[in-house]
């Protein structure tokens, strides 16, 4: 049997902790694993590289992905790229792929199973940990402590100068990363997609706290977190291939509107794409090897247009639909919970 693997869409801290099992336990079955590069890039243009044990033993504390990534839609020209990739799909003559990837890059691979049966098997991964066929995606924990570091070290400056930071995460459509984060770190307000923002509101939690003796303030919020009957503020009219925007700017306007209105030092700090970078937490690269672990059980008992799943706790599979590939939003009860400390 041969198995191709790849690893699509943003990347994430645990990709290569998933590679490595992937490859491990198809080697042991007695199979051979090949990595596709750049994720549907790597299938379009016939870009490939092995994959062997001896290889991938050592990385599974490496961050980003071995086999490269990008977000490619082979599905947004039929006749050039999909006509490319499926060539190359039959000549690499793969009995398997398995594919690493968020809610766009499994969407293709759907696309792929219903169209042309291909034997897909997909791995849930985020640091959004906005799929719903996942509690948790491996990455989010990552994400989560990377932003608490941070927020740490910028606590110490923000007091020093008796300021008000705003601090930006990653987080398109939910707010799982802002809100579990801006727990972690204790912040004054929290501001996720979920629930439009409330400026009188938080002016007035900051303003309270102010009163009451502390020197400085800590807000989060997601990129795609919104004004009341506004948009999510994007960086330029650009879309992905995909056609999601390019979020970015709501920390500098908010900080501009708690400067105004308050008339306190504020400044905006955006985290960026350092979320999504470096080594994995322990946890995510338990759960990364367990998922791909998991896949590969479903490969070697043939079990097709499937995905791994993570569900009440327990590693599973579901078929790879519509809905097995959507988004999910925050759970709201972490944010009630969050929301305790500044109501
Ligand atoms: O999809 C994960 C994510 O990290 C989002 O939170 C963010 O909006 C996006 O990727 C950024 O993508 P890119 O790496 O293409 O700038």
């Amino acid at each position: 049997m041969k198995v191709g693997l790849l690893t699509g869409g943003g990347d994430c801290p645990g990709l290569n902790a998933v590679i490595r099992a992937v490859v491990h336990q198809i080697e042991q079955a007695g199979s051979s694993c090949i990595g596709i590069l750049d994720g549907w890039r790597g299938l379009i243009h016939d870009l490939t590289c092995p994959l062997t044990t001896a290889e991938t033993d050592g990385i599974i504390g490496l961050g980003g992905s071995i086999l490269g990534s990008s977000r490619t839609n082979p599905y947004r020209n039929p006749e050039t790229e999909l006509a490319s990739l499926r060539e190359n799909f039959e000549r690499l003559q793969l009995d398997a792929l398995v594919v690493i990837g968020g809610d766009d890059t499994l969407g293709v691979a759907l696309r792929l199973r219903n169209d042309f049966q291909y034997p897909v098997v997909g791995i849930p991964k985020t640091i959004d940990n906005d799929l719903r066929v996942a509690d948790f995606s491996f990455g989010f924990d990552t994400a989560v402590n990377i932003v608490t570091e941070a927020v740490d070290r910028l606590r110490t400056t923000t007091e020093t100068h008796r300021r008000i930071v705003v601090v930006e995460t990653m987080g398109r459509h939910s707010g799982w990363l802002a809100c579990f984060a801006g727990m972690a770190v204790g912040a004054d307000y929290i501001l996720i997609p979920e629930v439009p923002v409330d400026l009188p509101h938080l002016l007035n939690v900051l303003s309270r706290r102010r009163t009451a003796g502390k020197r400085y303030g800590i807000v989060v919020v997601a990129e795609g977190a919104r004004l009341a009957d506004r948009r999510p503020i994007t960086l330029d009219d650009e879309t992905d291939p995909f056609g999601n925007p390019r979020l970015g700017g709501i920390a500098v306007t908010v900080a501009d509107e708690i400067a105004l209105a308050m008339k306190i030092e504020t400044r905006a700090v955006v985290l960026g794409h350092l979320q999504r970078g470096g080594s994995p937490s322990a946890y995510d690269r338990i759960l990364a090897t367990r998922l791909g672990l998991a896949a590969s059980r479903l490969v070697l008992r043939g079990r097709f247009g499937t995905i791994v799943t993570l569900i009440n706790g327990a590693i599973g599979e579901t078929p790879l639909t519509e809905l097995n590939t959507a988004n999910k939003t925050l759970d709201l009860s972490y944010y009630d919970e969050a929301a305790a400390f500044f109501q």
